[in-house]
């Protein structure tokens, strides 16, 4: 029995067999034949070339279908995204995660607003037995069956709080989460998330999913950079040139710098403003960790505005990683060691943004 941890973002895909982690966007695409893949010299980098055949359709996924698909699907809308995204996202993380045929438990989440609505269907989707074509980086395509033997689906930030809490081996390695009371602010592309946990004992009350994440100020970039240069560029195509301050456009560069801190200024103000709301009675609060991807690019913007002790995640890691790391390590205390509470089940929960 392996143990398995995807974590769908809107922004990313990332998985985890406990030790080899997996990112790629999630973007999906028309899968067509390509001549030459991979690299000019022959280079390849994990997540790069991701093809996958299921239920009779191809698709290129991630940054192969960013670079090659001519007809390319990225959502925000989070109904279009289970129904359509999230199973094929899920399968290609999984195929190049566990062997053919081996029984797999598979941990995975989803934002606390959408827990309630979605969950039920996302179990159904991923429970059994899934054939998928894997087509390797010379074009050579792979049968495999992935067993999807167990599902557990448990609340996006909560994995990033297992992180903390338990060890590699699943057992409870930091005991000062365990006695205190730490609210989790997992800040990703679409959504943010905001939970908190009083002795391992969820609030509903101090928990909830917004639409304040990074898409929010990549939008208002992505359209100045239009007014200027008459390109509609895709959200997803702007990490890179966020990150390094500039774009290029049809030859002319445009600096980022400026723009980037204005609008990241006003979404950790806009973040900083609904914890203040909705933690107004959870003054108590002993910790506030960031995490997810987007809590580390504006750690430096949110935590003058917040008070209270705020942890970062270290930047010398991926803060993308933080949530699926911790779920994989719940499925090993799940799953191994065979004594639980599933704290997934003392939470039926979840306001909409
Ligand atoms: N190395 C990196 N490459 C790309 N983006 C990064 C990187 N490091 C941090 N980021 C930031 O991470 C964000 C995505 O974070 P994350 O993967 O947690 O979101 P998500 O889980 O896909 O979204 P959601 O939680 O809304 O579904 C990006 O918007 C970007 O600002
Ligand atoms: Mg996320």
């Amino acid at each position: 029995m392996e143990i398995l941890a995807i974590d769908i973002g809107f922004g990313f895909t990332k998985a985890s067999n406990g030790s080899r982690s997996l990112v790629f966007k999630s973007i999906l695409g028309e899968a067509k034949e390509i001549q030459f893949k991979g690299g000019m010299l022959g280079e390849n980098t994990p997540g790069e070339n991701i093809q996958i055949e299921l239920d009779g359709t191809s698709y290129f996924v991630g940054e192969m279908a960013e670079r090659q698909s001519n007809v390319r699907s990225f959502t925000l809308d989070q109904a279009q995204f289970f129904g359509s995204f999230a199973k094929q996202l899920a399968l290609a993380a999984a195929a190049q995660m566990v062997n053919s045929y081996t029984p797999v438990s598979l941990v995975t989440g989803l934002p606390i607003g959408y827990y309630r609505e979605y969950k039920d269907g996302l179990v159904k989707l991923l429970l059994g037995d899934h054939k998928v074509v894997l087509i390797n980086a010379n074009g050579q395509p792979e049968e495999k069956v992935i067993k999807i033997s167990n599902v557990r689906v448990i609340p996006q930030p909560f994995g990033s709080l297992f992180n903390l809490m338990l060890n590699e081996v699943g057992e409870l390695g930091n005991k000062r989460y365990v006695r205190e009371k730490t609210g989790v602010i997992d800040i990703g592309f679409k959504t943010s998330d905001f939970t908190v946990a009083d002795r391992m004992r969820y609030s509903e009350r101090g928990s909830r999913t917004t639409d304040s994440g990074i898409s929010k100020a990549f939008s208002i970039i992505a359209d100045k950079l239009r007014e200027k240069s008459n390109v509609n560029i895709e959200l997803f195509r702007l990490y890179e040139a966020v990150d390094q301050g500039v774009i290029k456009i049809r030859g002319k560069e445009f600096d980022l710098k400026g723009i980037t801190d204005q609008v990241f200024g006003q979404l950790a103000k806009a973040i900083a403003s609904e914890v203040d709301r909705l933690w107004t009675d959870d003054w108590d609060i002993d910790t506030i960790v960031l995490t997810g991807g987007g809590g580390a690019v504006l750690a430096k913007y949110l935590q003058p505005l917040i008070s209270g002790k705020v942890v970062a995640v270290d930047p010398a890691t991926d803060a993308r990683l933080c949530n699926v790391q911790g779920y994989w390590k719940f499925g090993k205390h799940v799953w191994s060691r065979g004594v639980v509470q599933p704290p997934a089940q003392q939470i039926p929960a979840g306001s909409k943004p």
